[in-house]
């Protein structure tokens, strides 16, 4: 197995047959091995830095019905709420205060939010603090409404493919939603010129090894500047109410994976980790993540935005806290945007 993650560190990639093996059979001394690895990697793209994200949940209100997500269209119980734009840029401004240079505006796909009020909200965010990055995680939309974000100033996407089997994702999703469109909106994110964002849930109810495989093929071709991957946690008003939460090391294994994949990616130890073990962040650090996204949501609606039960989110007001959690074990937390390594921005290359 060492010779496969040899292989995959000299050559950027495996064939599938490979993957399924990496992928079927391991144990602690390999997930160890993958690990110190990607440490090693993250170090030498991005040394010691680990980055912040604000991360503001504009709204639950979905017009999905995701068969593993507690705001899904179907949910009775969910509480609804939507914050106004006056509200947004509130977070940011605390944000700001805080030393936050990304603000990752996430939600359900919610058709209050229009194309014309996202557009003004990022062109809001942009003229307000010119010296941020401003990322979106709004589900899928038509190529014009991703290209008027961008050209509103729009930095990155972040689109989680969820799994790269059409089975699977059929398993996960009702029929309107398909992984055809979803790998169509990710290749159109790219295209558009967004740092953009692919990635999974491990453990997902019917992922399999093969399923896995399909995903790090995925990956592999689309080549993503930014990879979420968080263990998939139960939510009790969902169809997958009863099923097992997928595993903190599995999840640190994949994630080790991915780093070896992508060396440059931007790789968060997600809220989702963080919830299934309590040294989550510190343990997806050490297995090759370099991104953390503390949560500026207003309090109130926060405790309304549960995607999985028990969500443990830190708030972006604990920094000192975070960045003495990362010191504790070697790293620093970043000033700055932290965009992905071989990203240049346009004024960069014109400049000169
Ligand atoms: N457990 C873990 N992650 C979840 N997500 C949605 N529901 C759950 C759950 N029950 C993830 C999805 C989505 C992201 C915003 O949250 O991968 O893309």
């Amino acid at each position: 197995m060492t010779a496969l993650l040899d292989k995959l560190q000299e050559t950027g990639g495996l064939e599938r047959a490979e993957w399924l093996r990496l992928l079927n059979a391991w144990d602690t001394p390999l997930r160890d091995d993958a690990m110190a690895r990607a440490r090693s990697v993250t170090q030498s793209v991005y040394g010691r830095d680990i980055y912040l994200r604000g991360l503001i949940e504009i709204s639950n209100h979905c017009k999905n019905n995701c068969y593993y997500c507690g705001i899904r269209a179907g949910n009775r119980k969910a509480v609804r709420y939507r914050l106004l734009p006056e509200d947004i840029l509130a977070c940011c401004a605390e944000g700001y205060a805080l030393g936050l240079r990304t603000f990752v505006l996430q939600g359900g796909e919610d058709p209050w939010f229009t194309q014309q009020r996202v557009v003004q909200l990022v062109r809001d965010i942009k003229a307000g603090w010119p010296d941020v990055a401003v990322t979106l995680s709004l589900g899928e939309w038509p190529r014009e409404s991703y290209a008027a974000f961008r050209e509103a100033g729009a930095d990155r996407y972040l689109l989680r493919h969820e799994t790269a089997s059409p089975t699977h994702y059929a398993r996960l999703h009702p029929p309107a939603l398909t992984f055809a469109q979803r790998s169509a909106c990710l290749y159109t994110l790219k295209d558009l010129g967004y740092q953009t964002g692919a990635g999974l849930m491990v453990g997902s109810p019917g992922q399999t090894g093969d399923s896995l495989a399909d995903d790090m093929l995925f990956l592999q071709a689309l080549q993503p500047q930014m990879v979420g991957i968080g263990p998939f946690i139960p939510h009790r008003d969902t169809p997958f109410a009863n099923a097992p939460a997928g595993s903190a090391e599995q999840t640190l294994y994949l994630l080790a994976l991915v780093r070896l994949l992508l060396p440059a990616a931007l790789l968060p130890a997600t809220t989702a980790l963080g919830t299934v073990a309590a040294d989550g962040w510190e343990r997806g650090v050490l297995a090759g993540a370099n991104v953390i996204m503390p949560n500026l949501t207003p309090e109130g609606p926060r405790a309304n935005y549960q995607l999985y039960n028990h969500k443990n989110a830190t708030s972006a007001r604990e920094r000192d806290a975070i960045a003495g959690r990362m010191a504790a074990i070697g790293y620093t937390v970043a000033a700055g945007r932290g965009d992905h390594a071989a990203y240049l921005p346009q004024h960069a290359t014109t400049t000169i």
